[in-house]
């Protein structure tokens, strides 16, 4: 059995580095296997204890997957010296190095954002050579109508830029679902000023087969299940695809 002190293990997985982990510990907010962690050099076999911090447990694993459901306002990067990130946003329990968004939502775009250290599996899920498709509800500043659907459908081509051709249901006089497997800058906001239209509202509700968690209230994170992260390069699509 190999053993690490816990200010060691805790900042290898966790927090922002050594001495943001003893600040955690010497606050008597771990505990390790039930018990308050008063010493960062204590130690403690990494493979088999269970820490928490505020009570709720840390992840030690090789990787995490963390659903957000960004809120408005929020930039999709890791570090910003002005605005608030979505890495901001995470509770300290979820936080750990090397965690970045994978892809990006506009600021003012809400929903499901990736959060993880694989960088591998994002390249997988953002490359539009992966054919993973991404489902978007967005609301415009005008009646939407099939000729609409049948441009997206065609391909939109806006300037120097094309898109993929991409499926578009109208949901509402105003609203409508998109799916696409490219993440180009302002991509939907683009294809719908294309066809004459600006969107008023966006919000991403899936990645490949993976469906925002509704019980998330914006801000909020949650690890994704097993299954979840291989549905999050499936690469079914279709809008009609929520059972
Ligand atoms: N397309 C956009 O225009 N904005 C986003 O945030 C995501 C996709």
């Amino acid at each position: 059995m190999a053993v690490e002190r816990i200010d060691k293990i805790l900042s290898s997985q966790n927090t922002e580095g050594r001495s943001a982990a003893k600040a955690l510990i010497k606050a008597g907010r771990v505990t390790a296997d039930g018990r308050t962690v008063r010493r960062p050099d204590e130690k403690f076999d990494p493979e088999a204890v269970e820490i928490k911090i505020d009570g709720k447990p840390v992840k030690l694993s090789r990787f995490v997957y963390i659903m957000m459901n960004k809120p408005r306002g929020v930039l999709s990067a890791s570090t910003d010296r002005h605005a608030k990130t979505v890495i901001d946003l995470l509770p300290a329990e979820m936080k750990r190095r090397g965690l970045f968004p994978a892809g990006r939502l506009d600021k003012d775009t809400v929903g499901f954002i990736l959060i993880t250290d694989d960088g591998e599996l994002a390249h997988k899920m953002l490359s539009p050579k992966s054919h993973v498709y991404k489902l978007y509800e967005a609301e415009c500043d005008r009646e939407l109508t099939e000729d609409d659907a049948r441009a997206f459908a065609e391909g939109i081509s806006a300037g120097s830029e094309a898109f993929m051709p991409a499926e578009m249901k109208i949901t509402g006089e105003k609203t409508a679902l998109v799916e696409i497997c490219e993440g180009k800058f302002h991509q939907i906001k683009k294809m719908f000023h294309a066809v004459g239209t600006e969107v008023t509202a966006l919000k991403r509700l899936r990645i490949g087969q993976v469906f925002l968690d509704e019980n998330l209230a914006p801000g909020e994170s949650r690890y994704l299940t097993e299954q979840e992260i291989v549905d999050l390069l499936d690469r079914k699509h279709g809008i009609c695809h929520k059972n």
